[in-house]
C-alpha cells in the first residue's frame, strides 16, 4: 500500500540533503580559493596594527612633513612614507627604485581614502589613526596612477596620485644629495 505523503516528505528530504551538500561544497570551494590567493597570488594582510593620533601628525614624528617620500635606508631598502587628505595625496608623485625592497608607510589625516598602485597588488585603505603598511618591489621602470579607491567626500574623483618608477642607479645619484625624494615638480 502506498503513503502518497510520506513519499513527498521523502523528496523533500532528498533534495534538502542535497542542497545542504551544494552549500557545503561551496563554503570548502571559497576557503580553497581564499588559501590559494594568500598563498600563491601574494594577497597580503596588514602585518600588525601600529596607531597615530591623525591631529598631530603635522607637527611632529615620523609623517610629518619634512619626513614624507622616499628615504633610502642603510640596508639598501627604501620606505616610502605618505599622507592621504581630502582631496590628495602627500607627496602626490612617490619616487621609488627598481628591483629594491620598498616599504610604503601611510596614514590619513582626516578621513578613509583608498591607497592602490595600479598594475600591481599593492592595495591599503588608509584610516585615521592607524599606519598602513606594505613590502612591495618594482621591477620595470615607469609611471603608474594611483587613484583614491575609498569614496571620502565630495572630492574623491578628483583624489589621484602618481608613483615614478626608476631605475635603481638613478634613484641612488638622486637620494646622494636628498634625504627625502619625491617626484613633485
Ligand atoms: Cu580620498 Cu577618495
Amino acid at each position: 500500500m502506498t503513503q502518497p505523503f510520506d513519499d513527498g516528505a521523502d523528496r523533500v528530504e532528498r533534495v534538502e540533503h542535497r542542497w545542504a551538500a551544494v552549500s557545503v561544497v561551496i563554503v570548502v570551494l571559497l576557503v580553497v580559493i581564499a588559501t590559494f590567493a594568500g598563498l600563491y597570488q601574494a594577497a597580503m594582510p596588514q602585518a600588525r596594527v601600529e596607531t597615530v593620533d591623525p591631529r598631530t601628525l603635522h607637527l611632529g614624528g615620523e609623517f610629518i612633513e619634512s619626513n614624507l617620500g622616499s628615504a633610502l635606508e642603510p640596508d639598501g631598502s627604501v620606505t616610502v612614507r605618505g599622507i592621504g587628505q581630502q582631496y590628495s595625496f602627500t607627496p602626490a608623485c612617490m619616487l621609488v627604485p627598481t628591483d629594491t625592497p620598498v616599504r610604503f608607510r601611510a596614514t590619513s589625516a582626516d578621513v578613509v581614502h583608498g591607497f592602490l598602485i595600479t598594475g600591481t597588488n599593492i592595495n591599503l585603505m588608509l584610516v585615521p589613526g592607524y599606519v598602513s603598511s606594505l613590502n612591495a618591489r618594482f621591477e620595470t621602470p615607469g609611471e603608474r596612477l594611483m587613484p583614491c579607491h575609498e569614496f571620502c567626500g565630495m572630492g574623491h574623483e578628483g583624489m589621484w596620485g602618481r608613483i615614478k618608477v626608476v631605475d635603481k642607479a638613478a634613484f641612488a645619484r638622486l637620494a646622494a644629495d636628498r634625504r627625502r625624494l619625491s617626484c613633485v615638480e
